[in-house]
């Protein structure tokens, strides 16, 4: 027996070496951990349990029959994150360069089908070369066979995707299909195509940092949710990101303890400026709303015109999505409108109520904005908020205008209560605009027709700029003063949490993409 038990321990040391000594420190040179390391980080200690430690290949092609590597360049397994079960699975770039064939595949859809099966998040560590050349077309069917386990878990339990070296070709299509993608600045980067076959094809010169780095895909593409300045700072990140959602979709995110105290916040008084034209920081809004520290912002340096991220309220996990007067004045564009879009139907998919705070002027005009389809990406926004059946509570902190006022959960659209504070301007457009419109012929007709303009405007603004006539009818619950906000929205979420609101039988909805 002895024997047996020393080969089973050689075996569990050989594969916990990876690829070897020197290819280990190569991976800690380039300012990367291993797969085993970035585990322990992540998961609670001693909580890992792996499976499939001694999986390896079966292909012979271009002597892999002599490169056999006990994991198959990927770490699979379950452990706990603060006590929660979660599924995870690391690729091992010192092994083949993380490589994905079919053992390698099969191993990542085996705890895939059983986070499914139990309930729990996903989450994978990617550090891969792509498709492993020498199995050909197995790599991609393994590659295929995770895209559908993607799909099929998609909207039951969260899936998260950590990328921490490379990711190409393909590959790119499974962090792609997940909720959300984080990425390390400098050490990691995705793309479809990398910069040689850019060259050839386009001409263009390119590294591949600039075309699929963790800052490129921040600012430009939108494809990653959130970035970090390195990887153990990722790891944290996936930590915290996780502590706002439930398990599954059948669950509810964890509320954290609570000791109620004076909800007043009379520093929301003096955030929105007397001029309508000011701009303002909304996150001072969200800030000085939420549970102290709370806001966990995602997709921050994309489509900056909207907010969305976790907080707490009153240890509640909830989603917020805020209009940003600071920046293009909180005009909703496509960027803007996709971004927006996929959040709230995150925060749906899995039982985490949203708010929103609303100051928007409207819709971004021009030919650059209707040829690339403002109309069916506005479109998602407006299709993502009226089929979420979560709580849903909006405050109006100034503007909302013409269709933009419809788009950011109104009451029209399923909203459970509107409050909107005293500097609330509720109207088809500006004063100014609208004033111009309507009055056209009076004013070209005035003596002094800059003056008539500026009366006008003022009957306008006097009419409309404001949320009475909108209270009037019901379209707004409560005019309430910003210091009350938090309060309000502690009590209303209390009172909708056991709400219950079903969408009619359909296979799926046809949400315009
Ligand atoms: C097999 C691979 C591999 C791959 C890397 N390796 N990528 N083995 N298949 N795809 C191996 C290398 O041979 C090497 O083995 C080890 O991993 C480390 O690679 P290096 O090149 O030494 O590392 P580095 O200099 O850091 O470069 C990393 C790299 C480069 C940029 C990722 O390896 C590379 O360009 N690889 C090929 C990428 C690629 O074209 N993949 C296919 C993409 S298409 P040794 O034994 O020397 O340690 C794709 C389609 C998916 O993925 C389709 C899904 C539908």
């Amino acid at each position: 027996m002895q024997n047996k038990f020393e080969t089973l321990e050689s075996k569990i040391e050989e594969a916990k070496k990876g690829g070897g000594e020197k290819r280990i420190e190569s991976q800690h040179a380039k300012g990367k951990l291993t797969a085993r390391e970035r585990i322990h980080f992540l998961l609670d200690d001693g909580s890992f349990e792996e499976i499939g430690m001694l999986v390896t290949h079966r292909s012979t092609n271009f002597g892999l029959d002599k490169t056999k590597f006990l994991g198959d360049g990927v770490v699979t397994g379950y452990g706990t994150i603060s006590g929660r079960l979660v599924y995870v699975f690391a690729q091992d770039f010192t092994v083949l360069g993380g490589s994905l064939a079919e053992a390698h595949a099969e191993k990542i859809c085996k705890i895939m089908d059983m986070a499914m099966k139990n309930g729990a998040p996903v989450i994978g560590l990617n550090d891969s070369g792509g498709a492993r050349i020498q199995e050909g077309v197995v790599s991609l069917g393994g590659y295929a066979d995770i895209f559908y386990k993607n799909t099929q878990a998609s909207g039951v339990i969260p899936q998260l995707s950590a990328i921490m070296g490379p990711c190409a070709g393909g590959a790119v299509y499974s962090p792609a299909l997940t909720d959300f993608i984080m990425m390390v600045e400098n050490t990691s980067y995705m793309f479809v195509t990398g910069p040689n076959v850019v060259k050839t094809v386009t001409h263009e010169e390119v590294s591949s940092e600039d075309l699929g780095g963790a800052s490129a895909h921040s600012t430009k593409s939108g494809v990653t949710h959130l970035t970090y300045a390195n990887e153990i700072e990722c790891i944290n990140g996936i930590k915290t990101l996780l502590s706002y959602m439930p398990q599954n979709c059948e669950e509810e995110a964890l509320m954290l303890p609570y000791e109620a105290g004076n909800e007043k916040r009379e520093n929301l008084n003096t955030i929105v400026p007397a001029s309508a034209n000011q701009p303002y920081d909304i996150k001072e809004v969200i800030e000085g709303t939420v549970d102290a520290d709370s806001f966990y912002e995602i997709h921050k340096d994309f489509a900056e015109n909207i907010v969305v991220g976790f907080a707490r309220l009153a240890g509640r996990s909830i989603g917020i999505v805020a209009n940003q007067p600071a920046f293009l004045a909180g005009v909703l564009d496509i960027k803007s409108s996709q971004k927006g879009a996929r959040f709230v139907r995150f925060c749906d998919a899995f039982n985490i109520p949203l708010l929103v705070f609303e100051d928007v002027p409207g819709f971004l005009p021009g030919t650059d904005q209707e040829w690339n389809a403002i109309i069916t990406n506005g479109a998602k926004l407006l299709y993502a908020f009226s089929e979420a059946t979560v709580p849903r509570i909006t405050v109006i902190t100034r503007k909302a205008y013409g269709g933009a006022y419809d788009v950011m959960n109104s009451k029209h659209i399923g909203a459970d209560l509107n409050y909107a504070w005293p500097s609330a301007e509720i109207a088809v457009m500006g004063a100014k605009g609208a004033a111009e419109i309507i009055f056209k012929n009076e004013i070209k007709e005035a003596s002094n027709p800059d003056a008539k303009w500026q009366e006008k405007e003022a009957e306008y603004a006097e009419m409309f700029a404001n949320p009475y006539n909108a209270a009037a009818r019901g379209y707004v619950d409560e005019v309430i003063k910003p210091e009350q906000t938090r309060e309000k929205l502690i009590k209303a979420f209390k009172m909708l949490e056991n709400k219950v609101d079903t969408l009619p039988k359909k296979k799926h909805g046809n949400i315009p993409l």
